[in-house]
């Protein structure tokens, strides 16, 4: 066979492969899948204790999601500056105060910085705060003509306005359906957030964003063990909770770690990893999220490693068609949260992220909760649509579309009121 013929062989056979992917949506349709149990070592021994969990279980689990999923962070980084950017007393018509401040990071002759944007209660002493990332810039969650416009990469959208890959103006306020700051404020709770694009660019180029700081020597790309984009994504929500620490007016022992979708499952991860967030909320985070991949709903695990390559490391292919082989699953995720409040939410019109797998990933993960005395998910059956269930472990199923609606924002913030602040 000559090269051309070879060629075209290759593109036949992929093109078809990605042709005949077809999502599955239906019940009936679920292939036989067995869970690990989060209380069962690899070596198979049971977990029976508190004890045995934190100096076994969990830093097992926690390697293998590491090593094999999201990727490992070759090296620290700390914030080598903090620099206020802007900071006024009456943002909000009076309501909150508002800071912008940039962190940034040097490591090998590179630098990076990030903008978190903070809106305040007036309250005195410290305050709990959401902590979130936002798909299109900070200057998009309000209309308030004082946040300023990053200028790192976003992926063009001209309804937006983002032309040549750069944010303009016109999106000015675009988000805020899906920030109801006032109401946050009101609630007594700060909110904290930073565009993702500034932490590491979500494409599939690891020559920009936080990685290249830390490449040794030619290194061009994180090895198959080292982080993706949302490890990369997680790193930066911790050193967000690196600069909170070190500010006066927020309580960083109240830190409510959320994201939508592929920064729910950012949100989650970050959770994870980092022990020092009291709370976290994933909204219809799906696959990679809190989604089970057993299952095989919606979007799989070889779809999303095909769509988007840079997410999680290398090693993740390995399970591409192949999620028999995983001895993990998402519950465990969210085991790995425990005995720290969790939130799960779905829409029901969101099948890609199979709402059913985020439900039963709760669920799954409530024993690891019930060692701790606390309370999880015990029903076995979905909750009826918009009838939240608020344990220490919660979740909700809404009508709608993928999305982060006024609706989940009202749960969270009665949950986040009675288990946080
Ligand atoms: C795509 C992707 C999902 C992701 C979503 C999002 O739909 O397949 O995994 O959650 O984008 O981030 O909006």
């Amino acid at each position: 066979m000559n090269k051309l013929i070879l060629f075209f062989f290759f593109f036949t056979l992929m093109s078809g492969a990605s042709a005949q992917f077809q999502a599955i949506e239906n019940e009936d349709d679920v292939p036989e899948y067995k869970l690990p149990d989060p209380l069962k070592a690899f070596n198979g021994k049971n977990i029976r204790n508190t004890k045995k969990w934190e100096s076994k279980r969990r830093p097992e689990l926690l390697k293998f999601f590491t090593q094999n999923m999201y990727g490992e962070i070759p090296g620290t980084l700390e914030i080598s500056s903090v620099e206020l950017l802007e900071k006024s007393a009456s943002a909000l018509n009076g309501a909150a105060e508002r800071k912008q401040v940039d962190l940034y990071f040097k490591n090998s002759g590179k630098t990076l910085h990030f903008t978190v944007l903070m809106y305040l209660p007036k309250t005195a002493g410290k305050k709990p705060i959401f902590l979130g990332y936002n798909f299109l810039g900070n200057h998009t969650i309000t209309d308030d003509v004082n946040i300023v416009i990053s200028s790192a990469w976003a992926p063009d959208n001209p309804s937006y306005g983002i032309i040549n890959n750069q944010l303009t103006e016109q999106s000015r306020g675009v988000g805020s359906d899906r920030w109801p700051v006032e109401k946050i404020i009101d609630a007594g709770f700060g909110l904290a957030t930073i565009y993702y694009g500034e932490v590491d660019p979500d494409i599939d180029d690891f020559s920009n964003g936080i990685h290249p700081l830390l490449y040794v020597d030619d290194q061009q790309q994180p090895a198959d063990n080292e982080w993706g984009a949302i490890t990369a994504w997680a790193w930066g929500l911790s050193r967000t909770m690196d600069y909170f620490e070190t500010d006066d007016s927020i309580d960083e022992s109240k830190v409510i770690v959320l994201g939508h979708s592929r920064l729910g499952k950012t949100a989650l991860w970050a959770g994870a990893r980092d022990q020092r967030f009291a709370a976290v909320i994933s909204n219809n985070s799906g696959c990679g999220g809190a989604a089970l991949s057993k299952r095989r709903f919606g979007e799989t695990i070889w779809r999303i490693n095909r769509s988007f390559p840079h997410w999680f490391c290398k090693n993740f292919k390995y399970y591409s068609k192949n999620e028999e082989k995983l001895p993990v699953d998402q519950h465990e995720l969210i085991a790995l949260i425990a005995p720290r409040p969790v939130y799960i939410a779905s829409a029901e019109e969101d099948l890609w992220a199979d709402p059913k797998g985020e439900f039963l990933s709760a669920m799954y993960a409530s024993p690891v909760y019930k060692l701790y005395g606390k309370e999880g998910i015990d029903l076995t059956e979905m909750p009826a649509l918009n009838q939240p269930i608020q344990n220490t472990v919660a979740y909700h199923i809404r009508t709608g579309k993928h999305n982060i609606t006024d609706f989940d924002w009202d749960q969270y913030l009665k949950w986040a009121t009675k288990y946080v602040k």
